[in-house]
């Protein structure tokens, strides 16, 4: 079964289907993702709260996520496995940005990692590119900023700041990016963008004039309470369909009408002998 490369997303450019992707976090939704042929899995700093039920991404550590890339490649055959840089593994030093990254590649098993920022990050691009691991860029609404940002806005509005995105969106390329994630900025903005670099642009709240999408598993699947974030469409509302069933096996078990006989074996001992 071959693997999916960069170079290989990188021919994505351009095409006129465009192409999907998507979050994954452990074994069993890499495996699902895997089996539709979807070619790349983010495992995203979103796992802060789909996974971990923290508040925003910023407080996920290095380790909290480590363990979910190397379920991930676990159940991956085919899709290139993208490991997300979390907050503070790279800001601070490019020895920062080169030390986690490796981890991500040689203690996960991913096949690139993804970090936030454009033009402040071509040092940290670039020294973990020289390192032999592929980077994906990622510009716009930076969800890490959240504190800067005062929350998660469209970015890139007014023409000072559709701007600097793209400066960003070009120094991610410039500094060998092999793809870039443009997340919540009009659509305009992302297709001036796609047209503008060489290499895929991954949207999400970007439109549909991006190279591919991507979307958070749990969104989609309506697997994360009630909230929907405006970028995602609801595919299916798994998170009631698991709780109505859960609550089925729970009321059998009370009713004594599981386990029934075809779920257990019964028992071959011998009586015991009268003394
Ligand atoms: O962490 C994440 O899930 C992401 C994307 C959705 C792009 O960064």
């Amino acid at each position: 079964m071959k693997k999916i490369t960069i170079r290989d997303i990188q021919k994505l450019k351009g095409c006129d289907t465009p192409f999907a992707t998507i979050t994954a976090y452990d074994y069993v939704s890499a495996q699902n993702a895997d089996a539709v042929d979807i070619p790349l899995f983010l495992v995203g700093d979103s796992a802060a709260m789909v996974v971990y039920g923290m508040e925003n991404t910023i407080p996920i550590s290095m380790d909290e996520l480590i363990f979910l890339v190397r379920a991930v490649c676990r159940g991956t055959k085919k899709a290139l496995v993208v490991a997300d840089m979390p907050f503070m593994s790279y800001q601070a030093s490019v020895e920062d940005a080169v030390r986690n990254a490796g981890r991500f590649i040689k203690e996960g098993g991913a096949g690139a990692v993804k970090l936030e920022g454009g033009t402040p990050y071509k040092s940290q691009i670039r020294a973990i590119i020289d390192a032999g691991i592929p980077v994906m860029g990622h510009v716009g609404l930076l969800p890490q900023s959240y504190n800067l940002s005062s929350g998660y806005r469209i970015q890139g509005k007014s023409k000072i700041e559709a701007n600097k995105i793209i400066e960003d969106a070009e120094a991610v390329q410039e500094s060998g990016a092999f793809a870039v994630v443009l997340e919540g900025i009009p659509e305009d903005l992302a297709e001036r963008i796609t047209k503008l670099l060489n290499i895929p642009t991954i949207g999400i709240g970007a439109g549909p004039k991006c190279d591919g999408q991507i979307q958070v598993y749990h969104d989609i699947l309506g697997l994360y309470g009630d909230f929907s974030p405006k970028h995602a469409k609801r595919y299916g509302n798994f998170g009631v369909e698991i709780q109505s069933k859960l609550a089925e096996y729970k009321n059998e078990v009370e009713e004594k009408t599981f386990p029934t006989k075809e779920h257990f074996i019964t028992s071959k001992t011998p009586p015991e002998k009268a003394q």
